[in-house]
C-alpha cells in the first residue's frame, strides 16, 4: 500500500470533537472513541499539499470559485457514478444538515409532515422536528440475515399529505446501499403522491467492493426534477472540519429558491481551505480513496470475523458502504441504560448507542471502524472483555 492507514495518530491536539467531546456525552474522556463518523486517518497528501501551498499564500480574505472548482465536482460524480450533472446545477453550502434544514424553511410550512426511515442519522429527526414540522417515521424492516429493506408498503400507507421524504443513500447507520431498483420504486412512490425528495449521498463514496451507488436523480429526468441532492468531499477524505458540501439541483425553480435561501442568510463563500481541498480531492484524490476503501473493508471483514469468532453474542452484518457498524446487542438481554453503562464503564470505549438512530435502533450500538486496525482490535478485545465480566 502507497498511503499508511496502520499509523496511529494522537488527536489530543487536534480538536477533535470525537476525542474532545467524549467527557461532555459519556462522563469520561478516558474512552476509545469509534462514534462521530470522521476517521482517525490522515487525510490524501494532495489535499494536504494544497492546503499548505494554500497557507503559505498568507492572504485568507473572501473567495471566489473559480470554474475548475465546478468542474472538479461534475467530474468527480460522472467518474465515480456515471452521473452527468451540469455545473450550473451545483450550489454551495457549508454542510449536508444545514442545506436541509433550509430546504425545510423554504419549501415547507410548519406542521407539513415530512417523512424520513429510522433508524437513521439523529439529526434527520431532530431537524424536522426543530423546524415544527410533523414527523411521519416510515421504520426500515429487518430481515432474517440481519440485513435491512425499505418498507414500501408502510410508507405507501403514510405518505398521505407528506411534503418531504428524506432519504439516506446509503444509509447511516445501517450500511445498505441502496439498490436502482429499490430507489426507483421508492421515487415512483414519491411522484405518485406529490412528494419531494431530498437525497443525503454524504457517504456515496464508501462503497465496498462488490456494490455502486446509484445518485436518486441520476435514475430519471423525472426524479432529477423531483429531488434534490446533497453531497461532499467531507466524509470521503476526512475533511469535515473544513465544513463544506454541494446540493444538486437541476430543476430550475427549486434551484432559484434555494440559492436564494443561501444569500438571504449570505452564506454563498467557501472557506479559503475547503475551497482548494475539494478540488485537489476531487482532481488528484482517487488513487488514495481506492486504497482507503481496500483499507475500511479490511477493517469490516476483520471486525466481522472477530465478533463471529470472539463475541458471539452479538450480530452483525457486513455493511455494503459506510465505515460503520451496526451491530446487535439484543442477546445479551440487557436495557439500553444498562449497556450504554457496560460499554463505558467495563468496556472503556465509546460507541453510538442504538436508540439514539429512533425506531429500531433499540439494543444496537454503532461502531465506526474508520481507524487503523489496532485500534479496531483493542475496541474488539475491549467489548468482549466487558461482556465476558
Ligand atoms: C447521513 C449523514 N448526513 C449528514 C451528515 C453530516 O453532514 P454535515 O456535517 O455536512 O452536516 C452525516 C454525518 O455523519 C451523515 O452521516
Amino acid at each position: 500500500m502507497k498511503f499508511n492507514f496502520d499509523e496511529v495518530i494522537d488527536r489530543s491536539n487536534n480538536f477533535s470533537a470525537k476525542w474532545l467531546e467524549m467527557d461532555k456525552k459519556y462522563g469520561t474522556n478516558e474512552l476509545l472513541p469509534m462514534w462521530v463518523a470522521d476517521m482517525d486517518f490522515k487525510t490524501a497528501p494532495c489535499i494536504i499539499d494544497a492546503l499548505k501551498s494554500r497557507l503559505e499564500q498568507e492572504i485568507y480574505g473572501y473567495t471566489t470559485r473559480p470554474d475548475s472548482y465546478n468542474e472538479s465536482i461534475v467530474n468527480w460524480i460522472s467518474k465515480r457514478y456515471n452521473w452527468n450533472i451540469k455545473s450550473e446545477w451545483l450550489i454551495y453550502s457549508p454542510g449536508v444538515i444545514p442545506t436541509i434544514s433550509l430546504i425545510i424553511q423554504e419549501m415547507t410550512n410548519k406542521n407539513d409532515k415530512i417523512m424520513i426511515q429510522e433508524p437513521v442519522y439523529s439529526p434527520f429527526n431532530s431537524v424536522v422536528k426543530d423546524n415544527e414540522r410533523e414527523l411521519v417515521i416510515s421504520p426500515l424492516k429487518k430481515l432474517e440475515d440481519g440485513s435491512y429493506v425499505m418498507d414500501y408498503e408502510d410508507i405507501e400507507s403514510k405518505i398521505k399529505d407528506v411534503k418531504l421524504f428524506i432519504l439516506c443513500n446509503p444509509h447511516n447507520p445501517v450500511g445498505r446501499v441502496w439498490t436502482k431498483e429499490e430507489l426507483k420504486k421508492l421515487g415512483d412512490i414519491c411522484i405518485k403522491h406529490n412528494v419531494k425528495v431530498i437525497s443525503d449521498e454524504i457517504h456515496s463514496d464508501i462503497i465496498f467492493k462488490d456494490y455502486n451507488h446509484t445518485p436518486f436523480a441520476s435514475i430519471s429526468e423525472e426524479f432529477a426534477q423531483n429531488s434534490i441532492t446533497c453531497m461532499a468531499p467531507t466524509k470521503t477524505f476526512n475533511i469535515a472540519g473544513l465544513q463544506m458540501s454541494y446540493v444538486i439541483l437541476p430543476n430550475t425553480d427549486d434551484y432559484k429558491a434555494l440559492d436564494f435561501a443561501f444569500a438571504r442568510i449570505d452564506i454563498r463563500r467557501n472557506n479559503a481551505f475547503s475551497l482548494v481541498a475539494t478540488e485537489a480531492a476531487y482532481n488528484h484524490g482517487e488513487d488514495w480513496l481506492e486504497e482507503l476503501l481496500e483499507y475500511l473493508e479490511g477493517n469490516m471483514d476483520f471486525a466481522i470475523n472477530y465478533i463471529k469468532e470472539n463475541i458471539p453474542s452479538l450480530k452483525v452484518k457486513k455493511p455494503e458502504g459506510t465505515y460503520l457498524l451496526w451491530v446487535d446487542f439484543s442477546e445479551l438481554g440487557l436495557n439500553d441504560d444498562e449497556l450504554n453503562r457496560l460499554l463505558v464503564e467495563k468496556g472503556r470505549v465509546a460507541l453510538n448507542n442504538g436508540s439514539s438512530f429512533g425506531v429500531g435502533g433499540h439494543n444496537y450500538q454503532r461502531i465506526n471502524l474508520a481507524c487503523p486496525r489496532s485500534m479496531v482490535k483493542e475496541a474488539l478485545e475491549r467489548i468482549k472483555k466487558a461482556i465476558s465480566k
